[in-house]
């Protein structure tokens, strides 16, 4: 069996027991992906009711593949849960999974789960393990951590090692992830890592070795750069359509250029989520302690851009209706903040929703996956999964998050539902011809007609 030479000790690597600590989106994603690559994995949080759901097998989120996953793994044997941190006692490695969401009264990403994490862990942890920092947190935050675990556990090590999972393709993207980024101090830690990650270094996944500031650093410019490319396209919409030009056409020609390539680049409402929009905002706040405030300037435009593409979607919806949306009902398609998922953190569709709601509409939200996390978040508006009861007699037709079942909606059917045919596609997804032959007046964000 081999051995990684570790901090003065041997641990062998073929037995090495990890430990997860939060078990939301991230951690009960790499939980069970790490558990099926061999490894015994107890999976930690201190909400008891996700760990007696998930001890059953059950994902308290909607996340494609991550059920089955989560089952088998259970039934394996070496996936467990447990609320109990004397749990992670025997674990050599411990992957920090905790969120860190924007703080109630600023810019800056609430450290509290993160903190307390480590708190309750550097005391109980075995001589020689390894805790892995995976939350996207501020830059320093990783060597202020280090420093605290030696302070308390001195034969211990810290690292980072930032996530790039995508919700949706959750389960993919961290069995094969586009690259692995480690934020270590020595070899020894990166040993380590490269044990847990060994299968991902056969398949050839690119391996990046940093220090610890830059690994930290790397997550949130990946995260900034995708705001920027969405926010980019976005504007060139708003130029589109006080120029009588079309995004879409524009998107794709850009495109072609290896150096800009087509993906991210879908005009519409703009992003939301637990992620993009917090990460710039907390990169921001952190750029400003730094005393480097100036490089980041242009993420404060790029947050702009995205918001205002929410409101441009409103303005349409008045000028439609005529300025008087009282009592007017308005059929929203989609809840979520992206398809595939049930996540309505900062969801750019509810956020329209409930502000056409507020000025009076009565609005009626469809969505797959998504009406009971928006409407436990919003349960002053209305919901269903039925479809045709979300479009029966409304007076306005909003696409807002792309879901597939919306574009093999038949056009015809649905202006027999409908009181007045007028569709607003908020994603650019629908085949505008098709509706437009079928007699609906058709608005898309960056496209000539929207103005
Ligand atoms: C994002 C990043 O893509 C992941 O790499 C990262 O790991 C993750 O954040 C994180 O920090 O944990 P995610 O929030 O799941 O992943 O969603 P994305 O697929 O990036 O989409 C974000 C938002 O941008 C969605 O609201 C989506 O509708 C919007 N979007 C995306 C557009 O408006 N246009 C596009 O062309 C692409």
């Amino acid at each position: 069996m081999p051995t990684v030479p570790f901090r003065g000790t041997t641990i062998s690597a073929m037995a090495l027991k990890i430990s997860v600590i939060g078990t939301g989106y991230l951690g009960a994603t790499h939980a069970a992906c790490i558990s099926s690559l061999g490894f015994e994995v107890i999976g930690i949080d201190t909400d008891a009711s996700k760990i007696a759901a998930l001890s059953q097998g059950k994902v308290p989120f909607y996340e494609p593949e991550l059920e089955d996953l989560l089952s088998q793994e259970i039934a394996s044997g070496r996936l467990t849960f447990s609320t109990d941190f004397e749990a992670i006692k025997d674990a050599d490695v411990h992957f920090i999974c905790v969120g860190t969401p924007q703080v109630k009264d600023g810019l800056a990403a609430d450290m509290t789960y993160v903190r307390g994490a480590l708190e309750a862990i550097a005391p109980i942890i075995k001589a020689g393990s390894l805790v892995v920092g995976k939350s996207t947190v501020p830059v320093g935050t990783a060597a202020a951590l280090r420093t605290r675990l030696l302070e308390i556990n001195p034969k211990t090590d810290l690292a980072w090692n930032p996530e790039f999972l995508r919700e949706g393709f959750a389960v993919d993207d961290t069995l094969h992830p586009n690259r692995l980024v480690v934020g270590v101090t020595n070899d020894g830690a990166e040993n380590i890592l490269k044990e847990v990650y060994a299968k991902n270094l056969i398949d050839g996944v690119p391996w990046v070795r940093a220090d610890l500031p830059t690994s930290e650093l790397v997550k949130v410019a990946a995260n900034s750069f995708l705001a920027t490319k969405i926010s980019f396209i976005n504007a060139m919409a708003e130029i589109c359509e006080a120029a009588g030009g079309d995004v879409t056409v524009l998107a794709k020609a850009i495109g072609y250029d290896p150096r800009i390539g087509n993906r991210f680049l879908q005009a519409g409402i703009g992003f939301g989520g637990g992620c993009l929009p917090k990460d710039i905002r907390a990169f921001m706040a952190r750029a400003q302690e730094l005393g480097a405030h100036q490089a980041l300037e242009f993420l404060r435009e790029i947050d702009s851009i995205n918001l205002r593409a929410r409101q441009r979607v409103i303005d349409l919806v008045r000028k439609d209706l005529s300025e008087d949306l009282v009592g007017k009902k308005v059929a929203v398609l989609g809840a979520a903040f992206k398809p595939d998922s049930d996540d309505v953190r900062d969801s750019p569709a509810l956020d329209i929703a409930v502000q056409i709601h507020a000025a009076g509409a009565n609005v009626v939200v469809h969505d797959p996956k998504a009406t009971g996390p928006a409407a436990k978040r919003f349960p002053a508006l209305t919901f269903t999964e039925d479809l045709n009861e979300c479009l029966k007699g409304a007076e306005i037709v909003l696409h807002l998050t792309e879901w597939k079942i919306y574009r093999e909606l038949d056009p015809v059917a649905v202006k027999g539902l409908v009181k007045s045919a007028i569709l607003i596609d908020g994603r650019n997804m629908l085949d505008r011809s098709a509706w437009q032959a079928a007699g609906w007046h058709v608005r898309a964000l960056g496209r000539a007609d929207s103005r």
